[in-house]
């Protein structure tokens, strides 16, 4: 075994973290330079999320992207061959219609590079979870806000606020466990909910805008550096840790002057012959090119 596939995060090796004093990380990748950033930063987890529809490739909502679109994503970031555990989205309409389609749109995305895929719902989906685990292939279940969902729940809300609907987000929790699923992500639910369910299941929870009590934590990359846009109004728990559009816009701007100034290319970023071959091809009318500034 090498130093780093020992290193190398696993589905099984998430579920011993349970209720362990160091909480598990996952942050989103889509392509080969967000994976190396999670990667590198040491998270446990590189979620290949279909948020990739909306932060990457500009829809309203996660519907519009299919097996085929996850795969190629998911390639790009198992291509970059992380430490961390890579979990790829199954995307709506991927697992709602057949078995049959279910565990070969599963093994399709573990094909590209996955070693566990997630699916969104709770008691709904039990049939989904048991067959493709039991094509072996490790399973991420998410609840609360399942944004799949977001026709049937009427937009992007904080859920389980309800004492009844806490009840059945615990109970659709405790179904995942027990059917075999790794871990759980608890999506934007209020954090005593969050607290209850993290204490009844066996697995770890992961929270996005579910509070300190689960047992890890997930953000968007893009919502944690600052890549959102302009008119991006982030929810209340996106903590940004950097401004990195203003920062990347800032430095093609430095470009577009250096361009226009004609300051680059400059001549050590330039390729040149020797001044007896100009000579030869009678370029620059026999004489080598003038120097340029630097
Ligand atoms: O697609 C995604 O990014 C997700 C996270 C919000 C958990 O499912």
């Amino acid at each position: 075994m090498t130093a780093s596939s020992a290193r190398k995060m696993t589905a099984p090796a998430v579920a011993a973290r349970k209720g362990g004093e160091v909480p598990l990380v996952m942050v989103t990748a889509y392509d080969a330079p967000s994976a190396r950033t999670v990667d590198g930063a040491g998270a446990d987890m590189i979620l290949v999320g279909d948020s990739v529809a909306m932060v990457v490739l500009g829809y309203d909502d996660t519907l519009q992207v299919t097996t085929d679109d996850m795969a190629h994503h998911v390639g790009a970031v198992a291509r970059t061959r992380p430490n961390a555990l890579v979990v790829a989205d199954l995307p709506w309409l991927s697992y709602h219609v057949s078995v049959a389609e279910t565990v070969h749109n599963a093994a399709q995305l573990i094909r590209a590079g996955a070693g566990a895929v997630k699916l969104e719902g709770g008691r709904k989906r039990i049939e989904a979870v048991r067959a493709i685990l039991d094509a072996e292939i490790p399973v991420m279940g998410h609840i609360g806000l399942t944004p799949q969902s977001i026709h049937a729940l009427g937009g992007f809300k904080v859920q389980g606020k309800e004492l009844e609907a806490a009840k059945a987000l615990a109970d659709d929790a405790s179904a995942l466990a027990d059917a075999g699923c790794f871990a759980i992500v608890l999506e934007c639910v209020p954090d005593a909910v969050a607290r209850v369910i993290t204490e009844q299941v066996s697995i770890p929870t992961i929270g996005i805008g579910a509070g300190r009590h689960c047992d890890g934590q997930v953000l968007v990359w893009h919502d944690l550096l600052g890549f959102s846009g302009p008119d991006h109004r982030a929810p209340k728990f996106v903590r940004t840790y950097a401004a990195m559009e203003l920062l990347a816009t800032e430095a093609i701007e430095r470009f577009c002057a250096d361009v226009r100034a004609g300051t680059y290319p400059a001549s050590a970023e330039t390729y040149h012959m020797t001044d007896q071959m100009a000579d030869a091809l009678g370029l620059y009318g026999g004489t080598a090119e003038p120097e340029l500034a630097q």
